[in-house]
């Protein structure tokens, strides 16, 4: 399917890219939200397009739109869900910070201070639900196919039970995507900075690629380049 001039070329290919951390409303006026700025989904946009591709993104950023890029605004998981689900696409990028849980009830009216006058100064529980999982949803419908390519991303932090890559490693293997972006996330690392150090680890392979710290444009550039093999055998 690809009929670009050069090799990292992406004319002719339909990209969904997904953005941004999602919104999980609790009431009118507040959400369960994280730290994802969107930043480096929008590169990962941004690249795809200048490469010639059509490019989707699915965004709970409010980032000024990429050249060439039709964005569809979205704020919670099932949202997102909803529209990912929705194209038929050659690649699906899905660097968006999915909520895992969301409140399990929305209150129609603002949630007062003072919600329960028999006890003034009690404050509530919030009961969350989990969220469905996308990535593991596409995975799941792709089957046998290799179309479209799944990319994921994950923000790892090292813990007692293994190193960023240990934990990136295991999340590839059982969310069976193609591609995994691991990003090293903690102390002022990543979220909302220009830079960031990412590990490329491809599905059933050993090696890793290590990018950075690099601008999100950078590692924009190195997923497309692992990508594109990929791409050309669809
Ligand atoms: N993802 C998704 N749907 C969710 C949660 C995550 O599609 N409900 C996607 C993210 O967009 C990302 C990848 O799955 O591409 C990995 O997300 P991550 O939060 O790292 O993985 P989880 O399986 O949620 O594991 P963790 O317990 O570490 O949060
Ligand atoms: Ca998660």
């Amino acid at each position: 399917i690809m009929g670009g001039p050069s090799d990292d070329s992406l004319t002719g290919v339909h990209v969904v890219v997904t953005a941004g951390g999602t919104r999980e409303p609790l009431d009118p006026v507040r959400f369960l939200g994280n730290r994802s700025s969107g930043k480096q989904g929008y590169a990962v946009a941004e690249v795809a397009a200048r490469r010639g591709a059509k490019v989707t993104l699915i965004s709970s950023s409010t980032l000024p739109a990429p050249a060439g890029v039709e964005v569809v605004p979205v704020e919670t998981a099932l949202e997102l869900r909803e529209q990912v689900l929705a194209i038929d696409a050659d690649v699906v990028v899905m660097a968006a910070a999915v909520a895992d849980f969301r409140p399990a009830a929305v209150s129609d009216t603002k949630i007062k201070k003072t919600h329960d006058p028999a006890d003034p100064d009690a404050a509530p529980s919030v009961a969350l639900v989990r969220n469905p999982d996308i990535l593991a949803e596409l995975v799941q419908r792709r089957g046998e196919a290799t179309r479209p390519v799944l990319v994921g991303f994950a923000a790892e932090t090292g813990d007692a039970d293994g190193d960023v890559l240990t934990h990136a490693r295991a999340k590839l293997e059982r969310k069976g995507c193609d591609l995994l972006v691991a990003n090293e996330v903690g102390d002022g690392l990543t979220f909302g900075q220009d830079e960031s150090t990412v590990h490329l680890l491809r599905r059933g392979e050993a090696q890793v690629t290590t990018i950075g710290p690099a601008p999100k444009t950078v590692v924009a550039t190195a997923l497309w380049d692992a990508v594109i093999p990929l791409v050309k055998t669809l």
